[in-house]
Protein backbone atom coordinates (compact mmCIF):
# COMPACT_ATOMS: atom_id res chain seq x y z
CA UNK A 1 0.00 0.00 0.00
CA UNK A 2 0.69 3.66 -0.39
CA UNK A 3 1.67 4.79 3.34
CA UNK A 4 -1.82 2.42 4.51
CA UNK A 5 -3.93 3.81 1.35
CA UNK A 6 -5.02 1.20 -1.19
CA UNK A 7 -4.08 3.26 -3.80
CA UNK A 8 -2.60 6.61 -4.45
CA UNK A 9 -6.12 8.25 -5.69
CA UNK A 10 -7.73 7.23 -1.93
CA UNK A 11 -4.13 8.74 -0.45
CA UNK A 12 -4.76 12.05 -2.65
CA UNK A 13 -8.35 12.06 -1.94
CA UNK A 14 -7.51 12.18 1.74
CA UNK A 15 -4.96 14.90 1.48
CA UNK A 16 -7.36 17.24 0.28
CA UNK A 17 -7.98 19.18 3.83
CA UNK A 18 -4.11 19.47 4.26
CA UNK A 19 -4.01 20.97 0.69
CA UNK A 20 -6.19 23.32 1.34
CA UNK A 21 -4.98 24.38 4.66
CA UNK A 22 -1.70 24.63 3.01
CA UNK A 23 -2.69 26.83 0.15
CA UNK A 24 -5.35 29.11 2.35
CA UNK A 25 -2.29 29.35 5.07
CA UNK A 26 0.54 30.64 1.67
CA UNK A 27 -2.15 33.11 -0.07
CA UNK A 28 -4.39 34.68 3.09
CA UNK A 29 -1.72 36.97 4.09
CA UNK A 30 -1.74 38.55 0.55
CA UNK A 31 -5.74 38.62 -0.19
CA UNK A 32 -6.90 41.20 2.23
CA UNK A 33 -4.67 44.24 1.34
CA UNK A 34 -3.75 43.31 -2.46
CA UNK A 35 -0.25 42.24 -2.08
CA UNK A 36 -1.21 38.83 -3.49
CA UNK A 37 -1.78 40.65 -6.73
CA UNK A 38 0.96 43.18 -7.12
CA UNK A 39 3.44 40.52 -8.49
CA UNK A 40 1.22 39.93 -11.07
CA UNK A 41 0.98 41.68 -14.53
CA UNK A 42 -2.16 43.84 -15.90
CA UNK A 43 -2.86 45.56 -12.45
CA UNK A 44 -6.34 46.78 -14.32
CA UNK A 45 -8.75 44.31 -16.15
CA UNK A 46 -12.27 44.98 -17.58
CA UNK A 47 -12.97 41.07 -17.63
CA UNK A 48 -11.48 37.34 -17.43
CA UNK A 49 -11.04 34.56 -19.28
CA UNK A 50 -9.98 31.08 -18.32
CA UNK A 51 -8.76 28.03 -20.53
CA UNK A 52 -7.78 24.76 -19.79
CA UNK A 53 -8.78 20.86 -20.50
CA UNK A 54 -10.78 18.51 -18.28
CA UNK A 55 -10.74 18.85 -14.78
CA UNK A 56 -8.47 21.67 -14.95
CA UNK A 57 -10.74 23.80 -16.97
CA UNK A 58 -13.72 23.00 -14.09
CA UNK A 59 -11.54 24.25 -11.81
CA UNK A 60 -11.25 27.31 -13.75
CA UNK A 61 -14.96 27.70 -14.46
CA UNK A 62 -15.25 27.79 -10.53
CA UNK A 63 -12.69 30.82 -10.67
CA UNK A 64 -14.25 32.66 -13.36
CA UNK A 65 -17.44 32.27 -11.77
CA UNK A 66 -16.07 33.63 -8.47
CA UNK A 67 -14.65 37.13 -10.18
CA UNK A 68 -17.88 36.95 -11.63
CA UNK A 69 -20.39 36.59 -8.40
CA UNK A 70 -17.70 38.37 -5.99
CA UNK A 71 -16.70 40.97 -8.30
CA UNK A 72 -19.27 41.77 -10.93
CA UNK A 73 -16.68 41.00 -13.39
CA UNK A 74 -17.80 39.65 -16.62
CA UNK A 75 -15.97 36.10 -17.37
CA UNK A 76 -15.89 33.60 -19.37
CA UNK A 77 -14.19 29.44 -19.75
CA UNK A 78 -12.49 27.88 -23.34
CA UNK A 79 -11.91 24.84 -23.95
CA UNK A 80 -7.95 25.02 -24.87
CA UNK A 81 -8.39 22.99 -27.70
CA UNK A 82 -11.08 25.41 -29.14
CA UNK A 83 -9.96 28.29 -28.16
CA UNK A 84 -7.57 29.52 -31.30
CA UNK A 85 -10.24 30.84 -32.77
CA UNK A 86 -11.32 33.40 -30.10
CA UNK A 87 -10.85 36.84 -30.11
CA UNK A 88 -9.31 38.15 -26.72
CA UNK A 89 -10.75 41.76 -25.69
CA UNK A 90 -7.63 44.05 -24.94
CA UNK A 91 -7.81 44.36 -20.95
CA UNK A 92 -8.48 40.88 -20.69
CA UNK A 93 -7.04 38.67 -17.71
CA UNK A 94 -6.37 36.04 -19.30
CA UNK A 95 -6.18 32.63 -16.44
CA UNK A 96 -4.55 29.44 -17.91
CA UNK A 97 -4.71 26.05 -15.93
CA UNK A 98 -2.95 23.16 -16.37
CA UNK A 99 -1.65 20.56 -13.51
CA UNK A 100 1.29 19.59 -15.45
CA UNK A 101 1.77 22.60 -16.98
CA UNK A 102 2.81 20.33 -20.12
CA UNK A 103 -1.08 19.81 -21.57
CA UNK A 104 -0.24 20.41 -25.42
CA UNK A 105 -3.63 21.79 -26.25
CA UNK A 106 -2.98 24.68 -23.21
CA UNK A 107 0.38 25.46 -25.00
CA UNK A 108 -0.96 25.90 -28.31
CA UNK A 109 -3.93 28.10 -26.64
CA UNK A 110 -1.13 30.34 -25.24
CA UNK A 111 0.92 30.22 -28.22
CA UNK A 112 -2.03 31.15 -30.90
CA UNK A 113 -4.60 33.63 -28.83
CA UNK A 114 -3.16 37.33 -29.98
CA UNK A 115 -2.55 37.74 -25.86
CA UNK A 116 -0.79 41.21 -26.73
CA UNK A 117 -3.31 43.40 -25.46
CA UNK A 118 -4.03 40.81 -22.48
CA UNK A 119 -2.04 39.27 -19.24
CA UNK A 120 -1.58 35.93 -19.11
CA UNK A 121 -1.67 34.54 -15.44
CA UNK A 122 -0.83 30.28 -15.25
CA UNK A 123 -2.24 28.34 -12.16
CA UNK A 124 -0.50 25.32 -12.06
CA UNK A 125 1.22 22.70 -9.77
CA UNK A 126 4.47 22.79 -11.72
CA UNK A 127 6.34 25.82 -11.47
CA UNK A 128 9.14 24.49 -13.61
CA UNK A 129 6.93 23.93 -16.56
CA UNK A 130 6.36 25.19 -20.16
CA UNK A 131 2.97 26.82 -19.23
CA UNK A 132 4.97 28.62 -16.37
CA UNK A 133 7.49 29.73 -18.58
CA UNK A 134 5.02 31.14 -21.18
CA UNK A 135 3.55 33.21 -19.04
CA UNK A 136 3.61 36.79 -17.43
CA UNK A 137 2.86 35.72 -13.89
CA UNK A 138 2.44 32.08 -11.95
CA UNK A 139 0.81 31.15 -9.17
CA UNK A 140 2.20 27.50 -7.86
CA UNK A 141 -0.18 24.94 -6.33
CA UNK A 142 0.64 23.43 -3.14
CA UNK A 143 -0.84 20.07 -3.93
CA UNK A 144 2.30 18.41 -3.81
CA UNK A 145 2.83 15.34 -6.50
CA UNK A 146 -0.47 13.72 -7.92
CA UNK A 147 0.38 10.12 -9.24
CA UNK A 148 -2.99 9.09 -9.89
CA UNK A 149 -4.54 9.93 -13.26
CA UNK A 150 -7.25 11.21 -12.23
CA UNK A 151 -6.81 14.82 -10.81
CA UNK A 152 -8.21 15.00 -7.15
CA UNK A 153 -6.44 16.67 -4.91
CA UNK A 154 -4.57 19.39 -7.61
CA UNK A 155 -8.77 20.11 -8.46
CA UNK A 156 -8.83 21.56 -4.74
CA UNK A 157 -5.75 23.32 -5.14
CA UNK A 158 -6.43 25.42 -8.21
CA UNK A 159 -9.84 26.58 -7.01
CA UNK A 160 -8.75 27.56 -3.90
CA UNK A 161 -5.47 29.44 -5.25
CA UNK A 162 -8.06 30.72 -8.22
CA UNK A 163 -10.32 32.25 -5.59
CA UNK A 164 -7.60 33.82 -3.49
CA UNK A 165 -6.02 35.67 -6.45
CA UNK A 166 -9.50 36.72 -7.41
CA UNK A 167 -10.44 38.11 -4.09
CA UNK A 168 -7.10 39.66 -3.89
CA UNK A 169 -7.73 41.19 -7.83
CA UNK A 170 -11.03 42.81 -6.33
CA UNK A 171 -9.09 44.67 -3.33
CA UNK A 172 -6.18 45.48 -5.34
CA UNK A 173 -8.72 47.19 -8.38
CA UNK A 174 -11.01 49.07 -5.84
CA UNK A 175 -13.84 46.42 -6.29
CA UNK A 176 -14.13 44.46 -3.11
CA UNK A 177 -13.26 46.47 0.26
CA UNK A 178 -10.61 44.60 2.38
CA UNK A 179 -12.70 44.05 5.00
CA UNK A 180 -15.32 42.02 3.20
CA UNK A 181 -12.22 40.19 1.05
CA UNK A 182 -11.45 39.67 5.24
CA UNK A 183 -14.44 37.99 5.58
CA UNK A 184 -14.06 35.91 2.59
CA UNK A 185 -10.85 34.45 3.71
CA UNK A 186 -12.26 33.31 7.30
CA UNK A 187 -14.55 31.80 4.93
CA UNK A 188 -12.16 30.07 2.66
CA UNK A 189 -10.53 29.08 6.11
CA UNK A 190 -13.69 26.60 6.83
CA UNK A 191 -12.99 24.65 4.11
CA UNK A 192 -10.60 21.99 5.36
CA UNK A 193 -12.90 21.26 8.05
CA UNK A 194 -15.97 21.04 5.45
CA UNK A 195 -13.49 18.83 2.87
CA UNK A 196 -12.71 16.90 6.11
CA UNK A 197 -16.55 16.21 6.94
CA UNK A 198 -16.86 15.46 3.39
CA UNK A 199 -14.31 12.70 3.60
CA UNK A 200 -16.25 11.23 6.93
CA UNK A 201 -19.73 11.39 5.92
CA UNK A 202 -19.09 9.98 2.00
CA UNK A 203 -16.92 7.28 3.41
CA UNK A 204 -20.01 5.59 5.76
CA UNK A 205 -22.44 6.50 3.39
CA UNK A 206 -21.62 5.42 -0.13
CA UNK A 207 -20.91 1.69 0.26
CA UNK A 208 -24.54 0.95 0.02
CA UNK A 209 -24.98 3.67 -3.14
CA UNK A 210 -22.19 1.85 -4.93
CA UNK A 211 -23.45 -1.44 -4.37
CA UNK A 212 -27.14 -0.25 -5.46
CA UNK A 213 -25.76 1.04 -9.02
CA UNK A 214 -23.14 -1.54 -10.04
CA UNK A 215 -25.24 -2.53 -13.16
CA UNK A 216 -26.26 0.47 -13.95
CA UNK A 217 -25.00 1.34 -17.24
CA UNK A 218 -25.16 5.45 -17.60
CA UNK A 219 -25.64 8.28 -15.21
CA UNK A 220 -26.49 11.65 -14.96
CA UNK A 221 -25.59 14.33 -13.26
CA UNK A 222 -26.98 17.65 -12.47
CA UNK A 223 -27.11 20.69 -10.21
CA UNK A 224 -27.83 24.34 -10.60
CA UNK A 225 -26.24 27.61 -10.30
CA UNK A 226 -22.61 26.93 -9.01
CA UNK A 227 -23.10 23.43 -8.46
CA UNK A 228 -23.05 22.67 -12.12
CA UNK A 229 -19.36 22.29 -12.44
CA UNK A 230 -19.39 19.99 -9.81
CA UNK A 231 -21.86 17.86 -11.55
CA UNK A 232 -19.52 18.12 -14.36
CA UNK A 233 -16.52 17.26 -12.39
CA UNK A 234 -18.30 14.65 -10.97
CA UNK A 235 -19.74 13.32 -14.46
CA UNK A 236 -15.67 13.24 -15.62
CA UNK A 237 -14.07 11.48 -12.90
CA UNK A 238 -16.97 8.97 -13.28
CA UNK A 239 -16.16 8.04 -16.64
CA UNK A 240 -12.58 7.92 -16.59
CA UNK A 241 -12.68 5.98 -13.64
CA UNK A 242 -15.50 3.07 -13.74
CA UNK A 243 -15.70 3.58 -17.62
CA UNK A 244 -19.38 3.94 -17.48
CA UNK A 245 -21.00 6.60 -19.52
CA UNK A 246 -21.90 9.60 -17.30
CA UNK A 247 -23.74 13.21 -18.51
CA UNK A 248 -24.16 15.98 -16.78
CA UNK A 249 -26.72 18.97 -17.46
CA UNK A 250 -27.84 21.68 -15.61
CA UNK A 251 -30.74 20.61 -14.13
CA UNK A 252 -33.32 23.01 -15.74
CA UNK A 253 -32.44 21.12 -19.17
CA UNK A 254 -34.22 17.69 -17.94
CA UNK A 255 -37.24 18.56 -19.31
CA UNK A 256 -35.85 19.29 -22.53
CA UNK A 257 -34.17 15.95 -23.35
CA UNK A 258 -32.44 13.91 -21.32
CA UNK A 259 -35.35 13.55 -18.94
CA UNK A 260 -35.77 10.61 -22.02
CA UNK A 261 -33.24 8.48 -20.46
CA UNK A 262 -34.45 8.36 -16.91
CA UNK A 263 -36.16 4.54 -16.78
CA UNK A 264 -36.50 2.62 -13.53
CA UNK A 265 -33.25 2.01 -11.32
CA UNK A 266 -31.36 5.56 -13.76
CA UNK A 267 -28.63 7.54 -10.97
CA UNK A 268 -28.61 10.68 -10.83
CA UNK A 269 -26.75 12.50 -8.81
CA UNK A 270 -28.16 16.21 -8.20
CA UNK A 271 -25.42 18.55 -6.33
CA UNK A 272 -27.80 20.33 -3.80
CA UNK A 273 -26.22 23.64 -3.93
CA UNK A 274 -29.23 25.14 -2.14
CA UNK A 275 -31.26 25.96 -5.00
CA UNK A 276 -34.68 25.51 -4.22
CA UNK A 277 -36.17 24.68 -8.05
CA UNK A 278 -34.11 21.78 -7.68
CA UNK A 279 -36.96 20.18 -5.77
CA UNK A 280 -39.48 20.06 -9.00
CA UNK A 281 -36.42 18.91 -11.09
CA UNK A 282 -36.10 15.93 -8.65
CA UNK A 283 -39.55 14.77 -8.45
CA UNK A 284 -39.38 14.84 -12.42
CA UNK A 285 -36.58 12.34 -12.14
CA UNK A 286 -38.21 10.08 -8.88
CA UNK A 287 -41.92 9.78 -11.15
CA UNK A 288 -40.24 8.04 -13.17
CA UNK A 289 -38.75 5.71 -11.16
CA UNK A 290 -35.06 6.89 -11.40
CA UNK A 291 -32.68 6.34 -8.58
CA UNK A 292 -31.66 9.77 -7.09
CA UNK A 293 -28.44 10.83 -5.27
CA UNK A 294 -28.58 13.35 -3.36
CA UNK A 295 -25.13 15.42 -2.44
CA UNK A 296 -25.89 17.84 0.36
CA UNK A 297 -29.72 19.31 1.16
CA UNK A 298 -32.51 18.17 2.48
CA UNK A 299 -33.32 14.84 2.64
CA UNK A 300 -29.50 14.24 1.17
CA UNK A 301 -28.21 10.53 0.26
CA UNK A 302 -24.62 12.01 1.17
CA UNK A 303 -24.85 14.71 3.39
CA UNK A 304 -21.68 16.08 2.74
CA UNK A 305 -22.08 19.94 2.40
CA UNK A 306 -21.47 22.71 4.89
CA UNK A 307 -24.80 23.66 5.00
CA UNK A 308 -25.31 20.19 7.18
CA UNK A 309 -22.35 21.01 8.78
CA UNK A 310 -23.61 24.20 10.75
CA UNK A 311 -26.89 25.66 9.42
CA UNK A 312 -27.46 28.03 7.82
CA UNK A 313 -24.26 27.86 6.02
CA UNK A 314 -23.29 31.37 6.12
CA UNK A 315 -20.43 31.50 3.73
CA UNK A 316 -19.63 33.00 0.58
CA UNK A 317 -18.68 29.31 -1.01
CA UNK A 318 -22.36 28.99 -1.80
CA UNK A 319 -21.48 32.04 -4.46
CA UNK A 320 -18.72 30.44 -6.16
CA UNK A 321 -19.93 26.62 -5.06
CA UNK A 322 -19.94 24.40 -2.66
CA UNK A 323 -16.27 23.26 -3.41
CA UNK A 324 -16.33 19.93 -0.51
CA UNK A 325 -19.25 18.61 -2.93
CA UNK A 326 -15.84 17.75 -5.05
CA UNK A 327 -15.05 14.85 -2.31
CA UNK A 328 -18.45 12.34 -2.45
CA UNK A 329 -17.88 12.71 -6.67
CA UNK A 330 -14.18 11.28 -6.13
CA UNK A 331 -15.35 8.68 -4.06
CA UNK A 332 -18.33 7.62 -5.77
CA UNK A 333 -16.30 7.08 -9.00
CA UNK A 334 -13.28 5.81 -6.75
CA UNK A 335 -15.21 3.38 -5.28
CA UNK A 336 -17.31 2.21 -8.75
CA UNK A 337 -14.35 1.84 -10.15
CA UNK A 338 -13.06 -0.09 -7.29
CA UNK A 339 -15.80 -2.53 -7.44
CA UNK A 340 -15.61 -2.83 -10.84
CA UNK A 341 -11.87 -3.82 -10.62
CA UNK A 342 -10.64 -1.64 -12.43
CA UNK A 343 -7.85 0.24 -11.49
CA UNK A 344 -7.95 3.26 -10.19
CA UNK A 345 -4.57 4.59 -10.52
CA UNK A 346 -4.02 4.13 -14.27
CA UNK A 347 -7.49 4.43 -16.18
CA UNK A 348 -7.26 2.49 -19.52
CA UNK A 349 -6.57 4.44 -22.54
CA UNK A 350 -5.56 7.83 -20.42
CA UNK A 351 -2.11 9.45 -19.34
CA UNK A 352 -1.29 11.60 -16.87
CA UNK A 353 0.29 14.67 -19.06
CA UNK A 354 -1.37 14.71 -22.60
CA UNK A 355 1.02 16.36 -24.57
CA UNK A 356 -0.37 15.15 -27.98
CA UNK A 357 -3.25 17.82 -29.49
C1 LIG B 1 -9.31 14.25 -15.15
C2 LIG B 1 -7.99 14.65 -15.58
C3 LIG B 1 -7.82 15.35 -16.89
C4 LIG B 1 -6.86 16.54 -16.73
C5 LIG B 1 -6.58 17.19 -18.09
C6 LIG B 1 -5.73 18.45 -17.96
O1 LIG B 1 -9.27 13.63 -13.91
O2 LIG B 1 -7.03 14.44 -14.86
O3 LIG B 1 -9.04 15.78 -17.39
O4 LIG B 1 -7.45 17.46 -15.84
O5 LIG B 1 -5.95 16.26 -18.93
O6 LIG B 1 -4.47 18.17 -17.44
P1 LIG B 1 -3.57 19.34 -16.89
O7 LIG B 1 -4.25 19.92 -15.71
O8 LIG B 1 -2.24 18.73 -16.56
O9 LIG B 1 -3.45 20.36 -18.00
Amino acid sequence: GFAGFDDHMSKEIAEQPEVAARTIDALAPGVGDGSLWHGLVLPRFERVAVIGCGTSLNAGRVIASAFERLGGVPSTSFIASEAAETVIEPGTLMIALSQSGETADVLRAVDELDLSRSSLVAITNNEHSTLARRADSVLTCQAGPEIGVAATKTFVAQVVTGVATALSALVATGRMTPGEAARQVDDLKRLPDLLAHAIAVSSEALPPVVDSVLDEPGFLFLGRGSGIVFAAEGALKLKELSYRWAEHYPAGELKHGPLALIQEGTPVVVIDSGERRLESNIAEVEARGGRVIRIGGPGSTVPALGQSLTAPFPGAMDRWGPLESVVPLQMLARELAKALGHDVDKPRNLAKSVTVE
